[in-house]
Formats: C-alpha cells, sequence, structure tokens
C-alpha cells in the first residue's frame, strides 16, 4: 500500500487524517515542481480514501497549479468567463479584489454560499477542484466541505429504495435553493442547456455509492410531481449537509486544498473581517466521467 510505503520509503510525504474517509493533509510534496510518478500514484491513491485533500505551504503561479492539476485529467475552464486568468485561462480566481486591486467589502461573504458541487449542470461534470490560496483574511473566509458518501451510508433504508432509481435535472444556477440566476451576466456566461444525471451516483474505482444532489444547481427530480420533488430534494441536501458530514477548511496562506467534486459538496463558509482581501487561484478537472 503506498500510503503505508511512503510513511518507511523513499518519498517523504505523510498523510495525517483530520477526519476519517473525508479530509486529510498531505505533507512532504512541493507541489511547485513536476511530481514523480511515485508522488502522483501517491496522492491519487489518497484521494480515493479522502476526497478533500490539503497540502501547506505551497507556492503556485497558474503555469504550476495548472501544472499540478493537469496530473488528475483535462483542465476545465470555468464557465464564467470573468472569473478566467487572462493568458491562463484554465485557470480562474475566487476574488474580493476589484480589477483596480481594492477589495469589495460587500462581496466577500455573498459568493458562493450555498453548497454545490462544480459543474453538475454539465453532461460530463467537473470532477476535482483544486484551489491555492493567494490571500487569505486573518480570521473566517473558510471552505466548508459535506462528505456524500458518508450521507448516503448514512440513509435510512426506505430512503435508500426510495431515491436510489431516481434521476434529477441540473442546471447553470437553476436550482432548488432559488440562488440568483445568470441572467445579468449572461453574456459572460458559457452556454449550458442543463444535464439529467442520476440522484445517487456510484464511484467506479470503489463502487462506493453518493448523493448527487445540490441546491445551486439541481433543479428537479424528474418524473414526480413538482411538491415531491422539492421535498426529495430539500430532505437528501438537508441530510447531505447535517452538521455529522460537514468540515470547514479555514485557509492560510500556500495552502492547497483539493476535492473530488462527484462526492462532495462546498461552499464558501463566508465570516471573513469586511475590507480583507481573501484571493484563490483554482483550476477545475474533468476526468471524461458521466455520473452513473
Ligand atoms: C467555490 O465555490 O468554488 C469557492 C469556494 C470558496 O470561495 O471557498
Amino acid at each position: 500500500n503506498l500510503i503505508e510505503a511512503a510513511k518507511t520509503e523513499r518519498m517523504e510525504c505523510a498523510v495525517r487524517p483530520l477526519r476519517a474517509g473525508f479530509v486529510a493533509e498531505i505533507d512532504g510534496i512541493n507541489l511547485s515542481q513536476k511530481l514523480s510518478v511515485e508522488e502522483v500514484e501517491f496522492v491519487r491513491e489518497t484521494f480515493r480514501e479522502f476526497p478533500v485533500l490539503i497540502f501547506h505551504d505551497q507556492s503556485l503561479d497558474p503555469p504550476a497549479l495548472m501544472a499540478f492539476g493537469s496530473n488528475f485529467g483535462t483542465l476545465a475552464p470555468h464557465t464564467q468567463l470573468k472569473y478566467r486568468v487572462p493568458d491562463y485561462p484554465a485557470c480562474s480566481l475566487v476574488t474580493n479584489r476589484e480589477p483596480d486591486g481594492r477589495v469589495d467589502e460587500f462581496g466577500q461573504n455573498s459568493r458562493a454560499v450555498a453548497f454545490h458541487s462544480d459543474g453538475s449542470f454539465k453532461a460530463v461534470p467537473d470532477a476535482i477542484t483544486i484551489l491555492h490560496g493567494i490571500e487569505v483574511p486573518s480570521s473566517g473566509g473558510g471552505t466548508e466541505f459535506a462528505d456524500c458518501r458518508a450521507a448516503w451510508d448514512a440513509l435510512p433504508d426506505d430512503w435508500r429504495q426510495r431515491v436510489q432509481p431516481l434521476k434529477a435535472r441540473h442546471r447553470l444556477h437553476k436550482g432548488v435553493s432559488g440562488t440568483p440566476g445568470p441572467a445579468k451576466r449572461a453574456p459572460e456566461v458559457e452556454n449550458h442547456p442543463g444535464s439529467v444525471h442520476p440522484v445517487v451516483r456510484t464511484l467506479p474505482e470503489s463502487g462506493r455509492r453518493s448523493i448527487y444532489v445540490n441546491p445551486v444547481h439541481t433543479e428537479c427530480v424528474e418524473g414526480v410531481g413538482a411538491d415531491e420533488s422539492r421535498e426529495l430534494l430539500a430532505a437528501l441536501i438537508a441530510h447531505c449537509t447535517a452538521p455529522a458530514f460537514r468540515h470547514v477548511h479555514g485557509w492560510r496562506r500556500g495552502d492547497v486544498v483539493m476535492w473530488d467534486q462527484r462526492c462532495t459538496l462546498h461552499r464558501a463558509a463566508g465570516g471573513a473581517p469586511a475590507g480583507e482581501a481573501r484571493v484563490l487561484l483554482r483550476v477545475m478537472i474533468v476526468t471524461g466521467e458521466a455520473p452513473v
């Protein structure tokens, strides 16, 4: 087993679980350099067990972050054009800095605050997202994750039987939460007709199941009435985001956090002091896998 081997052999990497089967830190890999085959395999294997991985004290520019992300699939430019980094469209920014460099004091606690899974409205959704902390606030401003595999594991049997055969329609910002639609920024957004995915997806490498709905992009459950659809989605989302399945990552400058979009939800937890900059560099990765 590579995780064990790494503790004793050539690689100096170590895994520190923060939440069993959900969140872990990896020490001892410099992500700004080309990773060795062993290091990539080590990260991949650890990622299968822990769908949220944290690397501290890194310093990556856009090409280096893109190179790291490319180890795990194909980079997917962000749907909203305005977030893309000039000259590096596969890289995007989560930022409260305006183009003139000033911090937008009002916007930073209101972006991406509802739980979601990136790109669930695409036929082949994003599989992995990686964020890198460039400027981080002195407190608050974390990214919160919810473990949808654990949520499935804990779902009562009668609910499992009810929801397992169902499919849901996902559309960009048309989810049940009523998150504002992209109308006013339409010219800046790639056109997406939406997609239908299983409500419960199976991860091919492990056979584990994961609930795959979110309040930002999941519009309705197919084949049931509007009331039942709302009730089902509200119940599943409340279950997935129950405190037992959540973990907040508090950012330190230089952190790199990568997570598996197939089996987690995430959101900006907010709560950073007004006026403090929060700038994260991001790459998103597709692996060609449509949810099944
Ligand atoms: C995102 O939803 O990708 C951003 C999360 C964050 O700002 O913490």
